[in-house]
Parts: structure tokens; C-alpha cells; sequence
């Protein structure tokens, strides 16, 4: 494998932050209730992820506590900040510490800067849930803004994201983190809505197979030009999507069974159906009813459909 599909993620942040939480509910099948188990990560705990075939995740996913810290920023510094694509910083936004959390962030952006500058730094003001919702989006931006003039010195930009195990926050931070590294973004962008103009759904979402994170969207060609007279479409609704067919797969997985797909009839005459489309990505369909039928055409529309799906295979492998 080349080197270039291989990509280092450091996960980083104080001890307790939420670190292996994240990375157990994202990659791992655990629910948020699962995480209480976790015991502090001693040093540096790695996991190799498949991801979109030909992609592996390394995520090194690094102990807060000082004693780890202190050696990454010493005697293992070139083995730790060599070759970094992306740095996930974690902030418990409840620290008591905050002095102490931003040092460790400057000693990041110090060693990145030396040894990988091209790398691309996301921080998570993560349990958010903690904090009071009507404060929640004061004390991001207050946050933000200071850590932002805090790397400017060392010319890295920072993407933030408030984030919670607790809720679908967590799917829409990773997912935007995951989709900065695919490096064919654009291709299945423009292959999705090349499909929807044979479809004409209302929606099409493309979700990584086994992390169910959020790798493309597209919306019909008039549901785009009306977005503004929409405001009942949740705007967090693929995040949602993805932590609840997670929790789902989860259930049924307890049953020792999985769904190659699902189809879902509305009562507002919408019909949902989720199907594999390739080895790594599941596909979602929103389709409005246009028609009334008698149920047997409805069946065999529904096959249509899918058989849709299986033709359209090609354009995303
Ligand atoms: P080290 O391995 O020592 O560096 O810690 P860590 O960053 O990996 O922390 P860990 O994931 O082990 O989480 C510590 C505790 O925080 C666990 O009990 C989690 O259940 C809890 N936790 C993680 N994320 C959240 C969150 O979003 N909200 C709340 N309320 N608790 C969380
Ligand atoms: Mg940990």
C-alpha cells in the first residue's frame, strides 16, 4: 500500500477529556453508556482502521495523563509528531485546568510545526452536554477565538467543533475530520448528483459502512432552491441518521443478524430506503411518493429502486 492512503491521526488532549470515548463509540460499536468502563490509555494506544477500501486510518490515540505527555514532548517527539496528517486536540470544556489544557495544545502546535506543517489540526470543545444549552454557543465561540490566536503564531488553522458522546455532534465533528482525508471527495460528489438526476430523490447521503460517518449528501435540484422556505428539515439530520442506524445495527447484531437494506414507508408518502451500495458505503434515498399506487406497483417501484442502486455501484468503487 502507498504511503499516501495511509493516514496518521494523533489524538490528543488532557487525561479524562474523552479521547478513547470518541474513538470507541466511532469505530468500535460502543454506546455512550459503554465508555464508563474505560480506563486511562497508558501511553499510546493505536488502531489501524480500514476506511473507503483503500484508506487506513492510523489513530494513535495518546494518554493525557503528564507522565505520557511529558515523554511525547521529550524522548519520543519525532516518533510521535513525524508524519501527521491531522491532529484531533480534545478540550473538556468542564476542565478545571484550562491553563494547563492550552499548554499542552502550544506543545503540540510546536512539535507539529517541526515535524509535519502541512497537517491539519481540529480541536473538540468536547461534553458540551455538561454545559448549560442557552451558554453552550457563547462559551464556543469565546473558546475558539482564543485558540485560533493562539496557533496563528504557527501558521495553522484551526477547525473547531462542540461535541458531546451524548449526542450526534460527535458523528458531524469525525465526519467532516474523515472527509478532509479522502482524497476523491469531489469525484463522489459530482458522481452523486449525476445520480440524482436520473433519480430525482429528494435526498441521497453517502455513510461509511462501518463507521456510519457522513461522506456525501446531495438534495434534489428544487429542495435546493427552496432551502430557505424549509425550516422544518433539521439541519443535524444525517448526523442523527448515522447514530441511530448505529444503535440500531448494534441491536440486532445482539440478535447475531444485520440488514443488507432497509426500506422505510413514511406516513407523509416519503420513502426511505438504506442499501449497500459498495464494500464500503451505504447508501440512503429519500424519495417523495409522487403518485398513489395500488401496492403491487409500490413493490415493484421499490425494486426498481434498488435494482438503481446496484447500477449505480460502478460510479462510486
Ligand atoms: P486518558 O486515556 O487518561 O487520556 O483519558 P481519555 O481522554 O481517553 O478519557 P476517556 O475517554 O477515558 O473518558 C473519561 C470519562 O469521560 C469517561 O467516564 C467517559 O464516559 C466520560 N466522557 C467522555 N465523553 C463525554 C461527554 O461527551 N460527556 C460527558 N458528560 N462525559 C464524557
Ligand atoms: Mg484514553
Amino acid at each position: 500500500m502507498s504511503n499516501s492512503s495511509r493516514k496518521k491521526l494523533l489524538l490528543m488532549g488532557r487525561s479524562g477529556s474523552g479521547k478513547s470515548s470518541m474513538r470507541s463509540i466511532i469505530f468500535s460499536n460502543y454506546s455512550a453508556f459503554d465508555t464508563r468502563r474505560l480506563g486511562a490509555t497508558i501511553d499510546v494506544e493505536h488502531s489501524h482502521l480500514r476506511f473507503l477500501g483503500n484508506m487506513t486510518l492510523n489513530l494513535w490515540d495518546c494518554g493525557g495523563q503528564d507522565v505520557f505527555m511529558d515523554n511525547y514532548f521529550s524522548n519520543q517527539k519525532d516518533h510521535i509528531f513525524k508524519m501527521v496528517q491531522v491532529l484531533i486536540h480534545v478540550f473538556d470544556v468542564e476542565s478545571k485546568s484550562i491553563n494547563k489544557d492550552i499548554e499542552i495544545f502550544v506543545k503540540a502546535l510546536t512539535n507539529l510545526q517541526k515535524y509535519s506543517p502541512g497537517a491539519k489540526i481540529f480541536v473538540l470543545l468536547h461534553k458540551m452536554d455538561l454545559v448549560q444549552i442557552d451558554k453552550r454557543e457563547e462559551l464556543f465561540n469565546i473558546m475558539m477565538e482564543k485558540l485560533q490566536n493562539i496557533s496563528n503564531p504557527y501558521q495553522f488553522k484551526v477547525v473547531g467543533f462542540p461535541t458531546s458522546i451524548w449526542d450526534e455532534s460527535l458523528y458531524k465533528a469525525w465526519s467532516q475530520i474523515v472527509c478532509s482525508l479522502i482524497p476523491n471527495m469531489n469525484l463522489f460528489n459530482s458522481n452523486l448528483i449525476k445520480f440524482n438526476q436520473i433519480l430525482d430523490a429528494e435526498e441521497i447521503i453517502l455513510f461509511e459502512k462501518t463507521t456510519f460517518l457522513v461522506i456525501s449528501s446531495t438534495t434534489s435540484i428544487e429542495n435546493e432552491l427552496n432551502k430557505d422556505l424549509q425550516p422544518e428539515l433539521d439541519p443535524k439530520r444525517f448526523e442523527k441518521i448515522s447514530s441511530i442506524i448505529k444503535t440500531y445495527k448494534q441491536s440486532i447484531s445482539k440478535l447475531r443478524t444485520n440488514f443488507s437494506n432497509l426500506i422505510i414507508r413514511g406516513s407523509n408518502g416519503s420513502h426511505f430506503y438504506i442499501d449497500i451500495l459498495t464494500d464500503n458505503m451505504f447508501i440512503m434515498l429519500i424519495l417523495k411518493d409522487k403518485d398513489n399506487h395500488i401496492s403491487s406497483t409500490v413493490q415493484h417501484e421499490e425494486l426498481l429502486i434498488l435494482e438503481n442502486i446496484k447500477a449505480a455501484r460502478k460510479w462510486f468503487e
